[in-house]
């Protein structure tokens, strides 16, 4: 029984009943050397660990799974560590979002048929936290989640490094022929220095801070670097708290609704997020039956300034972050635009948790009335080109180039677009416009981070470092540049997108939220007539399944059956 509300446990149908199948399921936990007053009566906590020797981000769980441990047993429940999918955003190709909904599906599933009171979510690296939650927020067990948090900052030389984001600078510079072999080899050894994700404001970085905001995490979670030993302290604490809220029964859907998401996209404006974020967001809402749509994203990020001064819109790195106040000091500034009665894992309101939160570097944390931007980091667009809106980066974009009007050059194809782009015969210039189809949820799929084209190199031997590119794809929340991004509808299933020729002027308005392709509706029309869906990249199984089940960007990429809808009955045991 819960002892405060004498509600019966979940796990007590598969161990209470006195008949021949809860003999089983007692007999095999003493086989496991577990006697009964270890088990008997007591919350059991799935503990479900992204951890994997491919997961680079991760190889600091095993320990915390650990630590996690100690604190489910110190509060009275019982443990069990379940491995799930571990995501590897670096390793997995081609892409881990196209293995992101396999997760929430594997999550949901590993709670359903398990023995399982609440859960705790062990995640970090990019697309293990939306897969997690989405499984577990359709599950609507008590869950709680644990954010990897970030390595520590890199170094090359007297230089501070950012993941990804110093990547890309410095690869450019090689490209360039300004960055020798000697050079490259020393930024590979400094750049990822320790257990952890990301330490600049890319998708992780993002990902836990909304989480945060949801109110999912402990308050401070998903900023304490992965090797802070408050990291461990924190991991043990979660362990504790997830067994209390067992026993109040908190579930997802009592900490989500439509003031919840409108906080999570708060905190990401003002972090000036990735743009992954949204669509992950937008799934989870949808998981959470709250109707997230892009115009959410736009309204909110015309009211909140970005007041993160972290890479690649700005300057300093997660373990600054942490050390200048984290996301409860962020939000301790940002009271006027959030929902302060949100109830939180904590048993608390976010309002609560933040109300002694102060911001100990202003040069990290800057105030209200000296943001790094005075919009918010995300905008959306629409236009001809993109009827279902797309999102742009302006704090990440040269301010040059976010009106500007310019003739496209189309790659059918990533493949296309390796073969050509380096080409010394293609006529390109630094006005033009870079169009990549076929980038998108279904074209690729799963929308790979392709969404930074790569500034061609006899630019970059110019010294061009900026141009407008546009695509149906994703690009890295650690990247920059004047990137378009998550075109919708996508150019494979014939968005507008899939319309562009050689030379079509392509008209991009970030103030006025326009992206506009200069043909005229007839002879749109006419191409649309000729128009050929490409040929699918996959003909069976996994692959097959995602192309046929995947929503589009601005639906938020979610398989359409996995989608909110009547409920799954428990497993019958017998
Ligand atoms: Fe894991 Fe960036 S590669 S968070």
């Amino acid at each position: 029984m819960n002892p405060k509300d004498a509600t019966p446990l979940r796990s007590q149908r598969w161990f209470g009943p006195d008949d021949l199948r809860s003999f089983g399921h007692r007999s095999r936990l003493r086989q496991m050397g577990y006697g009964a007053s270890e088990v008997e009566g007591k919350p059991v906590i799935g503990i479900l660990n992204t951890w994997s020797d491919l997961n680079q981000c991760h190889t600091h769980f095993r320990e915390r799974a650990a630590e996690v441990k100690r604190g489910v047993w110190q509060a009275g429940g019982f443990p069990v560590e379940i491995p799930v999918m571990a995501l590897s955003e670096m390793f997995m190709k081609p892409t881990a979002m196209f293995y992101r909904n396999l997760l929430a599906l594997e999550t949901e599933e590993a709670l359903r048929c398990h023995p399982i009171d609440g859960v705790l979510l062990m995640g970090g690296c990019d697309k293990t936290v939306p897969g997690l939650l989405m499984g577990a927020i359709t599950m609507d067990l008590p869950a709680i989640f644990l954010p990897a948090g970030p390595m520590l900052a890199g170094r090359w030389r007297d230089v501070r490094l950012g993941s990804g984001t110093d990547v890309w600078k410095y690869w450019a510079e090689r490209q360039a022929g300004c960055l020798g072999d000697c050079e490259w080899r020393e930024i590979e050894e400094g750049i990822a220095r320790s257990p952890g994700t990301c330490m600049t404001m890319g998708t992780a970085s993002t990902m836990a801070a909304v989480t945060e905001a949801l109110g999912l995490t402990l308050p401070g979670a998903s900023s304490i670097p992965a090797v802070h030993s408050a990291h461990a302290r924190m991991a043990a604490a979660c362990g504790m708290r997830i067994v209390d809220m067992v026993r109040e029964d908190l579930k997802p859907s009592r900490l989500l609704n439509a003031d919840s998401f409108d906080n999570a996209i708060v905190a990401d404006m003002a972090l000036c997020g990735s743009t992954n974020a949204i669509i992950h967001l937008i799934a989870l809402a949808r998981r959470a039956g709250v109707p997230l749509t892009l115009d959410r994203f736009d309204a909110i990020s015309k009211q909140v300034p970005v007041l993160a001064n972290l890479r690649p819109a700005g300057e300093f790195l997660m373990e600054d972050f942490h050390d200048a106040g984290g996301l409860p000091a962020l939000l301790g500034l940002l009271k006027e635009h959030l929902h302060l009665d949100r109830p939180t894992v904590t048993g608390r309101a976010l309002g609560e948790n933040i109300a002694s939160a102060t911001v100990l570097d202003a040069r990290v944390i800057r105030p209200v009335d000296q943001p790094l931007d005075q919009a918010g980091g995300t905008f959306v667009l629409r236009g001809n080109l993109a009827p279902e809106g797309c999102v742009i980066k302006p704090t990440a974009a040269d301010p040059r180039l976010l009106h500007h009007t310019g003739p496209a050059i189309v790659f059918r194809d990533y493949p296309d677009l390796k073969r050509r782009l380096d080409d010394p015969t293609l006529e390109v210039t630094a006005d033009h416009v870079l169009v990549l189809l076929s980038g998108g949820p279904q074209g690729a799929p799963g929308m790979p981070e392709w969404g930074m084209l790569p500034i061609p190199r006899k630019l970059l031997k110019q010294g061009v470092r900026d141009m407008v590119r546009i695509s149906d794809a994703r690009m890295s929340g650690t990247s920059y540049g004047t990137c378009v991004l998550h075109v919708s509808p996508e150019s494979a299933v014939g968005g507008p997108l899939a319309l562009v020729r050689d030379g079509d002027l392509i008209e991009l308005n970030v103030t006025e939220r326009r992206l506009h392709l200069h043909v005229p509706e007839e002879e749109l029309a006419r191409r649309r007539t000729d128009w050929k869906a490409p040929a699918p990249a996959y003909r069976r199984g996994y692959g097959q399944l995602f192309i046929q089940q995947t929503t589009q960007a601005h639906e938020g990429c979610d398989f359409r059956f996995l989608e909110r809808g009547e409920p799954i009955p428990e497993p019958a045991i017998h």
